[in-house]
């Protein structure tokens, strides 16, 4: 069983137990001693099933099995054996009428069971001292209450039910109280530091090289879509997508952006380019958020041949999803561009899947062998499956990089991860071609030599190609690092800014989560586990990953050089990247939504410090 599917199944169990220990007390409570007997013996054997998911569970890697190790099976175990001291000689004896103390005991053993379910649900990884004391000092206290209108007194009980409280609410308050992430507080004299706002990029185009110029203004403003649907938008320059923007290698890339009437302001950040860090557009970090009749200047040198895009960091996931996003893509310098090369950011408005502007199917004529490439962009936060369909092609890049031998594919299904770019390509054959995403045969992109669009068939039980096999391997030297970190991302409750329903990284959400430092040149290996139940496509600024295993596993295929990955439910990811980018930097979640409840923390080079305050989000 994998990872996710034994996190799920020993929840499953939870909750058995639980229902199982409660019912039998309320069934025994009641006189229905037939049904107790049920009720007890599938407590009973919920309550060893954890035992077993536990054990594969920490077989998989202690983060999964942490909190059940150290304390939810403990307690379980411990009200089991007072439930069956206390109530089994009643239940199973078949005395009558049911003594207090039995069912007493059975409601007990629920209590504890019940830990097993909402501590992993409500608080998540990992256990702290704080959260597992104000647990047991919960379940002592029922178990008191409980005890208590049984008809015993418990003096000693109650003491240290109290003490635990006390003590566990008192180290929620000592700092520190959390796994150690590998990250330390960065503590420098001001005067030793160099400020961001003196790394920015360069004013020169590289020997050869030209100045690409743009302005960007954000506005709201109602845009048409293919189908003359119209959507009330947040805008680069009155359109969605905002303009494209073409380089060739060696170029300058220099952007005004200026803020008409987006009142909380906006930025632009190059997601997979690894620009020097002012350039980087994160508010409060690397520059100050553009407000309205603000503007801001970035250059920096199209050094990174490929696909990228851009978008806002300010209040990023509403932003975003209202349309503050544009393409970037630059092309290597004394390569004639031949045949149809199409950019294609995927987005959702209001529920509906539009490519480009496209929010019907696509048709367009292409000539038999002419050389397409398809650079396909997801701007959403969550993943988008693609199929292609009517001619084999090959998936040539992942994130802006080449891959090494990638081979013909055909009936293969693509997941691309929020924020992440995959480059088909393929020679028109003389039939029909389509791109289909979610297999949703009424959008899309349609290619045919004589401008017809004949129905595709369906592609939903195409299997997912697996990136890590796929393609050829290279040396991909990457020797014994300098850092570790270990990011293990979970859900739980939260109250630091606000109360909420957090996405946490070793238990904190942002900003308490501990900055990751580094220093240049550094070797960085990162490990990144998902205790939770959903998708988080990891992305780090400024850097590019190398994937060195995944659930334990080094790829097979190609190398993978990436700037968002998927780390799905129950997943183990290890990535490595060389530290040559000096400045703070962004790590989080790419599902802009899980960032903004806390999924994201910094990595900081020594020796550079922010000269913003506050104002990210
Ligand atoms: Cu594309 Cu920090 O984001
Ligand atoms: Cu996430």
């Amino acid at each position: 069983m994998s990872a996710a599917n034994l996190l799920a199944a020993d929840l499953a169990v939870a909750f058995l137990a639980t229902v199982g220990w409660i019912g039998a007390a309320v069934t025994l409570g009641t006189g229905r001693l037939l049904l107790a007997r049920a009720l007890c013996a599938l407590a009973a054997t919920a309550s060893l099933a954890r035992v077993a998911t536990t054990a594969a569970l920490a077989a998989e890697g202690w983060w999964f099995a942490q909190e059940k190790v150290t304390l939810t099976l403990p307690l379980l175990l411990a009200g089991g054996v007072t439930a069956a001291v206390l109530a089994g000689p009643r239940v199973f004896g078949g005395a009558r009428p049911a003594g207090g103390r039995a069912v007493a005991g059975l409601l007990i053993a629920g209590y504890a069971a019940a830990a097993g379910l909402v501590f992993p649900l409500l608080i998540g990884y990992p256990a702290t001292w704080s959260a597992a004391l104000l647990t047991v000092t919960l379940v002592g206290a029922a178990t008191l209450v409980t005890w208590r209108a049984a008809g015993a007194v418990p003096r000693a009980g109650t003491a240290l039910v109290a003490l635990a409280g006390v003590v566990g609410a008192g180290l929620a308050f000592v700092p520190g109280g959390t796994v150690d992430s590998g990250g330390v507080p960065s503590r420098l004299a001001a005067g030793q530091a160099r400020p961001v706002s003196a790394l920015r990029g360069p004013t020169e185009p590289a020997p050869g090289g030209t100045v690409r110029r743009y302005d960007l203004s954000a506005r709201q403003a109602t845009i048409t879509l293919a189908s003359g649907r119209t959507v009330a938008a947040w805008t680069y320059n009155g359109q969605v997508p905002g303009p494209a923007i073409t380089a060739v290698e060696g170029d300058l890339i220099e952007v005004t952006l200026r803020n008409q009437d987006i009142d909380r302001g906006v930025t632009l950040h190059w997601h997979g380019y690894d620009v020097p860090n002012a350039e980087d557009g994160v508010p409060g970090v690397t520059q100050d958020a553009v407000l309205p009749g603000q503007d801001y200047t970035y250059r920096f040198l199209a050094n990174q041949v490929g696909t990228y895009w851009y978008h806002t960091h300010q209040v990023s996931d509403r932003g975003v999803r209202m349309g503050l996003y544009g393409t970037l893509v630059v092309a290597p310098r004394g390569a004639a561009s031949t045949g149809l090369d199409m950019t294609i950011p995927v987005h959702t408005f209001a529920g509906k899947v539009v490519f480009g502007t496209h929010d019907r199917a696509e048709v367009r004529r292409v000539s038999q062998g002419t050389t397409v490439r398809l650079r396909l962009v997801n701007t959403d936060s969550t993943p988008r499956r693609f199929t292609f369909a009517g001619a084999p092609y090959r998936l040539v890049a992942v994130d802006g990089n080449d891959l090494n031998g990638p081979g013909e594919l055909s009936r293969a299904a693509l997941r691309l991860p929020a924020g992440g770019r995959y480059d088909l390509a393929f020679t028109m054959p003389d039939g029909p071609v389509a791109l289909l995403a979610g297999d949703d045969l009424m959008t899309g992109l349609r290619l045919s030599p004589d401008g017809s669009a004949p129905a595709v068939e369906n592609t939903a039980d195409w299997p997912e190609l697996d990136l890590t096999r796929y393609g050829t391997p290279a040396p991909a030297p990457f020797g014994r690092e300098d850092r570790h970190f270990t990011m293990v991302l979970d859900r739980g409750v939260r109250l630091t800014g606000g109360p909420k329903y957090a996405y946490t990284i070793n238990g904190r959400a942002y900003p308490d989560t501990p900055t990751q430092v580094v220093r240049a040149d550094d070797l960085v290996r990162v490990t990144v586990v998902n205790r939770g139940l959903e998708t988080h496509p990891w992305h780090l600024h400024g850097h590019r990953v190398f994937v060195l295993a995944k659930d334990g596993r080094a790829p097979t295929g190609s190398p993978l050089l990436l700037d968002t990955f998927d780390v799905r439910p129950g997943e183990v990811w290890e990535v490595g990247f060389r530290a040559t980018n000096p400045g703070l930097w962004m790590n989080h979640c790419h599902n802009l939504s899980h960032a903004d409840l806390g999924m994201a923390l910094h990595l900081a080079y020594e020796g550079v410090a922010s000269s913003f305050h506050g104002g990210h989000s």
